[in-house]
């Protein structure tokens, strides 16, 4: 019945249950693996591992994981946060498969990945807040899946070096940028500074007034941002990237040539468009964790959007501004008065 062929070394009494609970194990994965993930299923075993061969092995070591939840910026936060987690509380850290796709074809990550069909495990879920607290440096437990949204500096600024190293991108996505940057000329000779300019649309046009009482970045922000650059540095280019383009086209002043509008803008294919902004040198930004993470890896100067919702939004009990937004990063406060005129 039992396709497992190693040898047990189980006192006898426990052998029957054991084998009991194998087989049902085995047979139940077999019947949810495309119905449900597995770590969601709640066993009452002790923790096992039945290996890639089919073999089941001894308890296993250790394992620390993170939901994979969002697209690309929350999970590059999510990744960077059981990094940083992981290694403060001495455990090791494995990543959904999830993750895996999502940030694999991207960045040279090096956390191992749990093997889907073949684990069940027993996880203690422990939330996290969107910023580093100091109970979190002392999680009890050998099982540990982390959950939340965390996308702060606060939990992993510490070990920087390392997570620019995770956040490597593969040659061949560095070099479509970098090609695509190397053929862009203003005023018929080639930029020296770089500006990515990512301008968030999409849901969040009407999430931001309806849900949060909040704003997305306007025609005035971005202006401003552009007048701070170009105020600074004589032969800039900003590369535009956006998933409401259209807009973009419309509301950001080109005419001088100076503005190139990039990327394509896909959602369900972020790797070009973030690639171009973490080559060029320094980053606007509006809101979101795509640009947060783009000014991050781009490492120069950044300006952000800052205070775009009203001081009750229920927004602020979830995001605390000082923990998303580096201390020298530069805050360009949002214009509030649409949200006012209702
Ligand atoms: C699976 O587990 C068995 C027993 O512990 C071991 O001999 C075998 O090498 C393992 N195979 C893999 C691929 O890990
Ligand atoms: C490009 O040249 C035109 C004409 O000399 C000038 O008005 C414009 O400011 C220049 N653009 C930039 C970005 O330097
Ligand atoms: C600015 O970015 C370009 C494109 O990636 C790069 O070639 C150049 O070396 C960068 N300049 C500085 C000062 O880092
Ligand atoms: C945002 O609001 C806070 C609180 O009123 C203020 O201290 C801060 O300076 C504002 N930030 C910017 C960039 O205006």
């Amino acid at each position: 019945m039992l396709s497992i062929q190693v040898p047990f070394f189980f006192p006898a009494a426990n052998v029957f249950l054991f084998v009991f609970t194998a087989s049902t194990v085995f047979h139940l994965q077999q019947r949810l693996a495309k119905v449900q993930p597995l770590w969601e299923l709640q066993s009452p075993a002790p923790t096992w591992m039945i290996n890639t061969t089919g073999h089941m092995g001894n308890p296993i070591a250790p394992m620390w994981t993170i939901n994979a939840i969002g697209r690309l910026g929350n999970q590059m936060g999510q990744y960077a946060t059981l990094y940083a987690l992981a290694k403060m509380n001495g455990r090791p850290a494995f990543i959904l498969p999830e993750m895996h796709r999502t940030l694999a074809p991207i960045f040279r990550i090096t956390l191992p990945v749990l093997p889907s069909t073949m684990t069940i495990i027993h996880w203690q879920n422990y939330h996290l807040n969107d910023w580093m607290e100091e109970q979190y440096r002392h999680i009890r437990g050998d099982y540990v899946r982390l959950t939340g949204y965390p996308c702060s500096w606060t939990f992993y600024h510490h070990l920087r070096h390392e997570i620019l190293q995770e956040f490597t991108l593969h040659d061949h996505v560095r070099e479509e940028a970098q090609t695509f940057l190397r053929g862009l000329q203003v005023n018929g000779s080639q930029p020296v500074t770089f500006v990515g300019v990512h301008v968030r649309r999409g849901d969040y046009v009407h999430v931001m007034p309806n849900v949060w009482k909040g704003v997305v970045a306007d025609r005035q922000y971005l202006e401003r941002a552009l007048a701070w650059f170009r105020a600074r540095y004589s032969s800039a280019i900003f590369v535009v990237t956006s998933n409401g383009m259209a807009w973009c086209r419309e509301n950001i002043d080109a005419s001088r040539g100076d503005v190139v509008f990039a990327g394509n803008g896909i959602e369900g294919s972020p790797a070009k468009d973030f690639a171009l902004l973490t080559q060029c040198n320094h980053t606007i930004m509006t809101i979101g964790t795509f640009g947060i993470w783009a000014a991050y890896l781009a490492g120069g100067e950044t300006i952000y959007l800052a205070n775009y919702t009203l001081p009750d939004s229920p927004f602020l009990k979830v995001f605390k501004p000082k923990a998303a937004f580096l201390p020298d990063w530069v805050g360009i406060p949002a214009d509030l008065s649409p949200l006012l005129k209702h």
